[in-house]
C-alpha cells in the first residue's frame, strides 16, 4: 500500500491536513516536526518543512530515509505565470524546474543543475490521481503544467516575465523542484499540487496576504481528495 509523504511550506498548507489525520504520531527532526498517522485511510506522513529550496529537500530526503515513504506530494500556493491560470485555480505538475540555477557559462541550459535532468517529470499516475481530486473540489479551474522553483517571492512584472521565458513554466513557488529532485535521487514518485494565490507581479504583495488562505485550504482539500482516490484505487 503507498504511504503518502506530504510537504507543505508554511503551517496554512498542512494545519488543516494534519487536524484530518487519524492515530497522529508527532516528531521531529532538523527542526521539522512530522505527523505521521492515516489519512483517508493510507498510511502518510504530513510535514511543514518550511519556506525554500533547502528546507524542501532536507524535509524530502527525511521522509524517504526515517518515514520509508513511497509517494510524495508537495502542496501549496504559488503565483500564476500564465493568463490561463488565475487566482484560487490549480495547477498539477507535469514536471518542474529551477528558475534560479544558472551555469550557462559553463555551457548548460539556464536551470539545470549539472549532472540532472533539465526538468523532473511527475508520476503519470499521481498526476491523474491529483487532476481527478482537484476536478472534483473545484470543476473546470485545474491545469497541467509546469512548475518553475526558486528563491524568490515573483513579485515584480520583468521578474516574472523573465522566469516565464526561460522556464515556460505555468507557476512559480519556492519549493517543488527541490522536492522533485530529492524523490527523482531517491527514485520516489512525487506530483506538485498548487493553488494559485496571487500573479506573481506588480500585484502580488497585495494579493498574497489576502488570497493565500484560501488557496491554501483549496489545496489542503484536494490533497485530502487525493488520498481517498488513492485508498480507493489499491482497495480494489
Ligand atoms: N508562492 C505564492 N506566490 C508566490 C510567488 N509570487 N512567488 C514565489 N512563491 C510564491
Amino acid at each position: 500500500m503507498t504511504k503518502l509523504g506530504i510537504i507543505g511550506a508554511m503551517d496554512v498548507e498542512v494545519a488543516a491536513l494534519k487536524g484530518k489525520m487519524e492515530k497522529p504520531v508527532l516528531s521531529k527532526r532538523a527542526g521539522m516536526e512530522f505527523c505521521e498517522g492515516v489519512l483517508e485511510g493510507l498510511p502518510a506522513v504530513v510535514v511543514q518543512s518550511g519556506v525554500g529550496k533547502v528546507n524542501a529537500a532536507m524535509c524530502a530526503q527525511i521522509l524517504c530515509d526515517c518515514f520509508g515513504v513511497t509517494a510524495i506530494i508537495n502542496t501549496g500556493v504559488a503565483g500564476s505565470l500564465c493568463n490561463d491560470l488565475d487566482i484560487g485555480d490549480l495547477l498539477v505538475s507535469r514536471d518542474a524546474m529551477y528558475h534560479d540555477v544558472d551555469c550557462h557559462f559553463v555551457d548548460y541550459p539556464v536551470g539545470m543543475v549539472p549532472g540532472m535532468p533539465l526538468a523532473f517529470e511527475a508520476d503519470d499516475t499521481l498526476l491523474a490521481y491529483a487532476f481527478a481530486a482537484a476536478e472534483s473540489v473545484n470543476p473546470g479551474h485545474t491545469k497541467i503544467g509546469r512548475v518553475a522553483s526558486g528563491d524568490q517571492f515573483v513579485c515584480q512584472t520583468e521578474q516574472k516575465a523573465r522566469i516565464t521565458a526561460v522556464t515556460m513554466a505555468m507557476c512559480t513557488e519556492m519549493e517543488g523542484t527541490a522536492i522533485a529532485q530529492t524523490a527523482f535521487r531517491n527514485a520516489v514518485p512525487f506530483v506538485i499540487l498548487r493553488a494559485i494565490s496571487d500573479k506573481a507581479d506588480d500585484s502580488a504583495q497585495m494579493d498574497y496576504p489576502t488570497f493565500e488562505a484560501i488557496a491554501a485550504d483549496r489545496c489542503a482539500r484536494v490533497t485530502m481528495a487525493m488520498a481517498k482516490c488513492i485508498r480507493e484505487a489499491e482497495d480494489e
